[in-house]
């Protein structure tokens, strides 16, 4: 990303947001069984299969997982390196592993993510700040 820095005090908002169409998405899960072990956490699992239809929450988990990918610019480098926290109101972001790294290179604030879902799309847009620094606007 070319960024001409005007003024040195400045943050930057990184920004990232998917659409999952719920059809094409509960078809994948169908054909491809392991699928859902491969892409998302047990914790994530779980909290989706508790609701009456998991298939829509999990939609809205990749498409977090998509935002977020884009949001690091790196897009997504391990499904399980991304986990969304559901602990009753705005969901949280974990990342580990190679997002991890790419959040510290960064010098990434908190990401903040928004989930929603209809009957037919699930989608998710993520936010953070990136701290003023030389290194973190050069790796953009
Ligand atoms: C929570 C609320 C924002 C969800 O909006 P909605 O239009 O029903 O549903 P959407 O599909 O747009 O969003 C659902 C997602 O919102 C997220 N969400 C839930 N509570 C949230 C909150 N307090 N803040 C931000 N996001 C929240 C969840 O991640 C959920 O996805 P998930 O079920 O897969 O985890 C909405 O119901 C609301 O304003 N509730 C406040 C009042 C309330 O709690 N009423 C309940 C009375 S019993």
């Amino acid at each position: 990303m070319n960024i001409n820095v005007s003024q040195p005090d400045s943050r930057l908002v990184l920004t990232g947001l998917d659409i999952v169409d719920l059809t094409r998405f509960r078809g994948a899960l169908q054909r491809h069984p392991r699928l859902r072990e491969r892409l998302f956490s047990s914790e994530e699992l779980a909290y989706a299969d508790g609701r009456r239809d998991p298939v829509v929450h999990l939609a809205a988990r990749f498409a977090a997982k998509e935002a977020v990918g884009k949001l690091l610019g790196t897009g997504v480098t391990s499904w399980k390196d991304i986990c969304v926290e559901s602990r009753g109101g705005a969901p949280s972001v974990r990342l580990l592993g190679r997002a991890a790294q790419r959040a510290d290179t960064l010098r990434l604030g908190p990401v903040a993510l928004s989930l929603s879902h209809t009957a037919t799309i699930a989608m998710a847009g993520a936010v953070a700040l990136i701290l003023d620094s030389k290194e973190s606007w050069e790796a953009v």
